[in-house]
């Protein structure tokens, strides 16, 4: 067996002190270090992330925190799923060299009062429907990247506001991570992969595809040459509404940068769908072209 395929050792702490230690040994060898933050349940996108950042850096790191500030109170934080051994394994099998998992009252003791909020980014999409999720998104997100010091952290295209929030927030707060946006990883019938979809019924999981099925619509109108936005938004949304039980919250093609929805068709554009099915949201995007 070569060096390189031995299988790596993969530290676990929840010491916060003893994560840092850790980064600054990394730091003082001269290590890239790259940083995947994650809830947990994870599945093979955020493999794909973890496997992106081994690619890319010296010393990686997943971190593994169910956020409950970024949790709605009618929302599913006490129901969300943490298969924490199961978890470990696939952290171990992607090549982490450390899975920083705090305990709740480390990440946030009782005197805590601080929020990291970005403005205009969060105003629309997500934000209108879930208006706490974004500030507690950014403050947990903010705490990691200040614990694990990365040159580098890992998204998934799949929460595109969350990536275009998060990279915001960086540059406004001056903060030296470089974001990477990882492409969303589906399941071969197109559904976008997520924590929450364990959640779907197979009916459900059936009508899921639809949001799929609409941003493919929408990148085909484009592509054939449909100029009027307003026409494929409403092509997206019937689409899905067509669907038994699927719910739309919202279809639109937006500018990827300021997520501000065009009325007219430019070189780079995201399309966005939300819509519930049965009690599970799902979200998902397409860029076009
Ligand atoms: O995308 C997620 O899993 C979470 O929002 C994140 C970025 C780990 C923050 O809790």
């Amino acid at each position: 067996m070569s060096p390189d395929s031995l299988p790596r050792s993969m530290l676990i702490t929840a010491d916060i002190a003893g994560l840092r230690r850790r980064v600054a040994a990394a730091r003082h060898a001269g290590q890239l270090i790259g940083c995947v933050p994650t809830m947990g349940a994870l599945h093979a996108g955020h493999v794909s992330l973890m496997q992106q950042a081994r690619t890319e850096c010296d010393f990686v790191i997943a971190t593994l925190f169910v956020n409950p500030k970024q949790f709605g109170p009618q929302e599913d934080l006490q129901k969300y799923p943490r298969p924490f051994e199961v978890d470990c394994d696939k952290c171990r099998e992607a090549g982490v060299d450390l899975l920083f998992h705090p305990d709740i009252r480390a990440m946030y003791p009782a005197e805590f009062a601080t929020f990291v909020a970005v403005d205009g980014l969060t105003a629309n999409w997500e934000g209108v429907i879930r208006p706490t999720h974004f500030r507690g998104v950014t403050t947990v997100v903010a705490k990691l990247l200040n614990l694990t010091q990365p040159d580098k952290a890992y998204f998934g295209q799949k929460d595109f506001q969350q990536q275009a929030i998060i990279r915001r927030m960086c540059r406004d707060l001056d903060m030296p991570t470089e974001i990477v946006t990882c492409p969303t990883v589906r399941d071969p019938d197109g559904l976008a992969l997520s924590s929450r979809n364990v959640y779907l019924s197979p009916t459900e999981r059936a009508s899921g595809l639809s949001l799929h099925r609409a941003l493919c619509l929408a990148r085909d109108k484009v592509q054939a040459g449909e100029t009027n936005l307003e026409v494929i938004r409403l092509v997206m949304r019937a689409e899905m509404e067509q669907t038994p039980g699927v719910f739309v919250d919202y279809a639109t093609i937006a500018d990827p940068d300021s997520l501000v929805e065009l009325s007219d068709p430019q070189p780079r554009m995201v399309a966005l769908v939300a819509a519930r099915v049965g009690p599970t949201r799902l979200i998902d995007n397409l860029l076009i072209p």
